[in-house]
C-alpha cells in the first residue's frame, strides 16, 4: 500500500551550460535560460510504501511525513535560489531531472524503518513533471 503526501515550494534557477553560447543555451533551454533568473511554483510528492498498522489503521502518520519533508527538502529549498542558496545543487545543473534525485538523496536516510521510500514526483509547472524511483 502507498501513502502519499503533497508539499509545495516556490525556487528560482537558471539552466544555462556555461560552455555554450548565449544564443545555444536559449535554443536549448528557452525560457529557463534567462539570464536574470525566472521563479517555479515547485509542487512535490512524496510516496511510502508499507502496510498500515494493527493499532492505528496507518501507515504512517503523515503528519510527521510532512514535518520531515519540510526540515530536510522545503526548509532547503523554498524561497531560494537553486543555482546559488542549496549546497546539495552545487555544482549541477538545476533541472527537475537532477533536483528531483537530489531531494532523495536528502530525505531517504530519514525515512523511519516502518515504511520504504517508493517515489518522489516533482512538478516543475502543472503540466511537467519528473517521477523518481531511487534508481
Ligand atoms: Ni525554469
Amino acid at each position: 500500500m502507498y501513502l502519499t503526501r503533497t508539499e509545495h515550494f516556490n525556487a528560482a534557477h537558471k539552466l544555462a551550460n556555461p560552455n555554450w553560447s548565449k544564443e545555444k543555451n536559449e535554443e536549448i533551454f528557452g525560457a529557463c535560460a534567462n539570464e536574470n533568473w525566472h521563479g517555479h511554483n515547485y509542487e512535490i510528492l512524496v510516496t511510502v510504501k508499507g502496510e498500515p498498522d494493527a493499532e492505528t489503521g496507518f501507515l504512517y502518520d503523515v503528519k510527521k511525513l510532512s514535518q520531515l519533508i519540510n526540515k530536510y527538502v522545503i526548509d532547503e529549498l523554498d524561497h531560494k535560489n537553486l543555482n546559488i542558496d542549496v549546497p546539495f545543487m552545487h555544482g549541477q545543473m538545476c533541472s527537475t531531472e537532477n533536483l528531483v534525485v537530489a531531494i532523495w538523496k536528502q530525505l531517504e536516510p530519514h525515512i523511519p524503518a516502518q515504511v520504504k521510500l517508493h517515489s518522489i514526483k516533482l512538478y516543475e509547472t502543472p503540466r511537467i513533471y519528473v517521477e523518481y524511483f531511487g534508481a
